[in-house]
């Protein structure tokens, strides 16, 4: 222990030095401990290294953009099921039917809603066979045809001959449509089914009947390459009559008969819609 008290005076003089020359050391030309050709080296190396991981990292986004199809997302484990909405997008519809400005913006809606669907519009497109799928593969970036959905179909909810869509007679129209997926295909045969909660008594009347959306009109093949596309339509009439007025009916519309899902607890919207509709008089 003794012969170590002299020590610390020593050290601080090597310390000193040695802390000077860890920077720069005159004698060795050493820079931070090493010599500018050792520091060259290392700068050489991390240069290589980092060109190296650049170039990895552009070539693997390069081979990936490769394999990618322009038109169809190609890493989908399933295809996604579809949200079931409605026209006018209104999910707590109220009017009173004497009074025709209350209701004015929801035939506005469905009338504007429903102009792509007019017969001349309509006339450019296919007859196709009902009951089938319109399978468009082919040649790959070839337009797809679209199978034609005119208006008419609708019947009494079309807007052609009743202009209030039922309104003015306090039994209104509401158009639902699925929302569009790529490539989907339901398989059975999808039907809307709409039903009153508490009110179980309501008719409801479809257009077209059975309110089926008919497989001809799947699969959608994307913005890009079906620019005619038009979403197959299925419009509800609620029949109401005297003791159904100034009251609030909670109408469930579910997409039945087929495989698409309708009771998703997350997904409130997955192949139904709850609306709610107050008819006044
Ligand atoms: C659709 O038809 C309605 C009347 O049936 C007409 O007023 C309207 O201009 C037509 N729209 C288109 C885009 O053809
Ligand atoms: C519609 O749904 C109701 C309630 O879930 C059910 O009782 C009825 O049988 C269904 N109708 C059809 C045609 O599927
Ligand atoms: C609906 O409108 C009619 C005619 O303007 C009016 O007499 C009636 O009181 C209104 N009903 C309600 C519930 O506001």
């Amino acid at each position: 222990m003794a012969s170590s008290e002299d020590k610390p005076a020593v050290k601080e003089d090597e310390n000193a030095g040695s802390w000077k020359d860890s920077i720069f050391n005159p004698r060795t030309g050493e820079f931070c401990g090493r010599t500018a050709k050792s520091w060259g080296l290392i700068l050489l190396f991390y240069l290589v290294f980092y060109a190296f991981l650049a170039g990895m990292f552009v070539l693997t986004i390069w081979v990936m953009l490769m394999t990618l199809d322009d038109y169809v997302p190609r890493y989908r484990d399933r295809v996604p099921d579809p949200g079931l909405v409605i026209r006018p997008m209104e999910l707590d519809m109220m009017f009173n039917r004497s009074q025709p400005l209350q209701y004015a913006d929801y035939i506005k809606t469905l009338e504007t809603f429903l102009q792509q669907y007019n017969e001349t519009e309509q006339e450019l497109n296919k007859v196709c066979t009902a009951g089938d799928y319109f399978d468009q593969e082919g040649e790959v970036g070839v337009e797809k045809l679209t199978c034609q959905f005119k208006r008419s179909v609708l019947s009494r909810c079309s807007g052609l001959s009743d202009t209030t869509y039922g309104y003015a007679e306090g039994k209104p129209c509401i158009l639902l449509k699925m929302n569009r997926i790529i490539g989907l295909k339901p398989e059975g045969d999808p039907y809307v089914n709409c039903t009153a909660k508490k009110h179980s008594g309501i008719h409801m009347q479809y257009f077209p009947s059975g309110g089926r959306f008919d497989k001809m009109y799947f699969p959608y093949y994307g913005n890009k390459l079906h620019k005619r596309y038009v979403q197959p339509l299925v419009a509800v009439q609620l029949q109401l009559g005297k003791e159904d007025f100034n009251t609030e009916l909670t109408i469930e519309c579910r997409i039945e008969g087929s495989n698409l899902r309708n009771n998703d607890e997350r997904d409130k919207f997955l192949g139904r819609v709850t609306f709610r509709v107050t008819v006044k008089e």
